[in-house]
């Protein structure tokens, strides 16, 4: 049985003015995504293309300029801020930055006390349970609900970042870029505690991130991002290992590979894709930096096109696709159903990128 939808998003716009003279900023344009049950869709591209704006809409906090967002089946595209305070149980996210997103002066038994207490359904004895509860599972120590942000590590305040996001029971987390600012040991445990977490709670996550790899030990499904619009979409391995869109194999490229001689043929087909004149407003929003661009790539937008494959949902936006990808490889048959979450851990003290 396909386990029912939890978000999903249907041609979504968002628009930023940007000056009286100026027209809007289009952060983000036409895209389309859906997350069910258990899963966990990647969401990746570069700086600036839009992956936060896209879970901020989602939140409410960007305002949506077309297009419609369903959680759990219900339209929140312009839910009114007491519905939206209604959705806080079942909506949550965790931010880049464990620094700022916990306040400093607040214990953290407090913190995470907070949404309990706002729901007024516990009792004391009962939130300070949860707390522990929740303290424990993200494996951090007893006395930490007694101390305060200041007196942990990057790392820590991460783990204590997820528990706040699962004190009450959601349904779907928002991961804007939750392991971008740790350092690689530690980017492994996260996504590991966050894949254990995924498994127990059946919890679905939009996972926001700029590199592939970080994003493909958790997702199941990867949509790539460039200057709001999707590039390309498909299974983790399809995305990953079978890459079909020049954007996405440009975004590959830039990925650290420990042999060096693979890594400076690799810089050099970046600085080969790197822009040449700056993007027109019609057709390919990748065309000025594109090594395949011909004539129409300038003049018609390419829409999100079915390619050959196990899963039958690898899609890319590219007048070419056809032919730069006419023998698709074959990729882990096992990604086709949903969910399949990925189950292998990142090897700790390693990076995520040279864990396989
Ligand atoms: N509140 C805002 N006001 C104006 N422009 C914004 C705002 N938020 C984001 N943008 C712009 O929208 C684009 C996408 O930003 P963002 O979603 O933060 O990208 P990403 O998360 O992929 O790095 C960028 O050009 C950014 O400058
Ligand atoms: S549509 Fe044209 S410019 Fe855009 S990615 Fe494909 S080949 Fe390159
Ligand atoms: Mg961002």
């Amino acid at each position: 049985m396909t386990p029912p939808l939890v978000l999903d998003i249907r041609d979504l716009a968002v628009e930023f003015r940007q000056g009286r003279k100026t027209p809007p900023l289009r952060a983000v344009d036409g895209v389309s995504l859906s997350i069910r049950e258990g899963e966990t869709v990647g969401l990746v591209g570069e700086s600036g293309s839009g992956k936060s704006t896209i879970g901020r809409a989602v939140l409410g906090l960007n305002p949506i300029h077309s297009g419609r967002v369903h959680f759990e089946g219900t339209d929140i595209t312009h839910a009114a801020r007491a519905t939206r305070r209604g959705l806080a149980d079942r909506l949550q996210v965790v931010f880049q930055d464990p620094y700022s997103s916990l306040n400093p002066a607040r214990t953290i038994g407090r913190t995470l006390a907070e949404p309990l207490v706002a729901q007024r359904r516990s009792d004391r004895a009962a939130i300070a349970e949860r707390v522990a509860t929740m303290l424990e599972r993200v494996g951090m120590p007893a006395d930490t609900a007694d101390r305060y942000p200041g007196q942990f590590s990057g790392g820590q305040r991460q783990r204590i970042a997820i528990a706040r996001a699962l004190m009450i029971s959601p349904r779907l987390v928002i991961c804007d870029e939750p392991v971008s600012a740790l350092d690689l040991s530690i980017q492994a445990q996260v996504m590991n505690l966050l894949g254990d977490l995924q498994r127990e709670f059946a919890l679905s996550y939009l996972f926001i991130a700029h590199d592939l790899p970080v994003v493909r030990h958790l997702s199941h499904r990867i949509i790539v991002l460039y200057r709001g619009r999707v590039m390309e979409s498909g299974t983790a391995d399809e995305v990953y290992s079978d890459p079909v869109h020049p954007y996405t194999q440009t975004l590959l490229a830039a990925v650290p590979v420990p042999d060096p001689r693979a890594q400076r043929a690799r810089r050099q087909r970046r600085v080969a894709a790197e822009p040449a004149r700056p993007p027109s407003a019609a057709g390919c929003v990748f065309a000025h930096r594109c090594a395949h661009a011909v004539d129409i790539c300038h003049i018609v937008r390419p829409e999100p096109l079915p390619l050959p494959g196990p899963s039958g949902t690898h899609t890319a936006a590219c007048h070419r696709s056809a032919e730069l990808h006419p023998h698709p490889v074959a990729v882990n048959p096992s990604a086709k159903q949903h969910p399949v979450p990925t189950g292998h851990h990142v090897r700790e003290g390693s990076s995520c990128e040279d864990s396989e």
